[in-house]
């Protein structure tokens, strides 16, 4: 394994942590242990890093060619990363957040295809169980089953998903109207249940079907959901995915995919994760 370096940037006078290399490198024995918060791309992490930066300073140590931001939002003390795209790269960040900085449990934060009937672009999907929709070992074990773990559908922690789904409705509350005005999709709806995960961006109608009908109550396909909630639930970490939907997994995706990460999925993921971090902070 190699050594963490770290890096200290922009902290506010008087707040800077100190640097370290420990193992434990996001909390020392008084502090609470912190939330690991992570997207795929920095898109979908919003202004995450620089709400960070001015609120407590930000230090950032390097491990395994990932950054791992260290410092408070909201008052909650977190460590922000970028996994980077599908579910090896997941698997491996998810690690090093729960072996390296000691997080208490991990949010994951993004953009999905849409696959249920009454999905829409613009829409909220918190996921309550999640899949690998590309897991198939069969007929040496059932389709989906993670071999020798017994295990296809992984739950989300049932709080932390609730606080998240708390979140996100206090968003579309607040702000729903002027945020389908702003960006022309319609007022987000948000939706509870499965989120399935390949290493497949799915981009045609025939795929997104065919996803429909093995797995007729998968609500979103995105690419890293459920190899976190695996390694997760592996070592005993809650966690929650909250995915906002980009495009609807068929011919349209790829543009859809890009014109909704480029122009509105930071401004879902910032007003999300503040009511969320805010709530946290708060409870201590
Ligand atoms: N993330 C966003 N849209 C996606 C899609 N269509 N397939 C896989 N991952 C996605």
């Amino acid at each position: 394994m190699s050594a963490p370096m770290t890096t200290a940037t922009g902290a506010a006078p008087g707040t800077t942590p100190n640097a370290t290399t420990s193992a434990t490198a996001g909390t020392t024995a008084a502090s609470p242990r912190p939330l690991g918060i992570l997207a795929a791309l920095p898109q979908e992490l919003g202004d995450l890093i620089e709400a960070m930066r001015a609120e407590s300073g930000v230090r950032t140590i390097t491990h395994g060619q990932r950054d791992y931001h260290v410092g408070t939002v909201r008052g909650a003390p977190c460590v922000v990363t970028l996994a980077r795209v599908g579910k090896v790269a997941a698997a491996a960040t998810v690690s090093a957040l729960i072996h390296e900085f000691d997080v208490e449990a991990i949010v994951f934060t993004g953009v999905a295809g849409g696959v249920g009937s009454a999905v829409r672009v613009g829409d909220i999907v918190v996921a309550e169980t999640l899949l690998q929709h590309d897991l198939d070992a069969s007929p040496l074990f059932p389709r989906f089953e993670v071999p020798l773990l017994g295990v296809s559908r992984f739950a989300a922690d049932t709080a932390l998903a609730g606080r998240l789904a708390a979140a996100c409705e206090r968003f579309v509350a607040e702000e729903g109207a002027a945020c389908a005005a702003r960006f022309g999709t319609r007022e987000p709806r948000v939706h509870r249940g499965l989120i399935v995960s390949g290493d497949q961006f799915v981009a045609s109608a025939a795929a997104v079907n065919a996803l429909r009908e093995a797995l007729p109550d998968a609500l979103a396909v995105e690419m890293e959901g459920a190899a976190i909630a695996q390694v997760c639930y592996e070592y005993g970490v809650p966690c929650a995915v909250v995915r906002t939907i980009s495009d609807t997994a068929d011919d349209h995706a790829p543009a859809s995919f890009v014109s909704f990460l480029t122009e509105i999925a930071g401004a879902y993921s910032n007003a999300i994760l503040a009511r969320f971090l805010e709530a946290r902070g708060a409870a201590g």
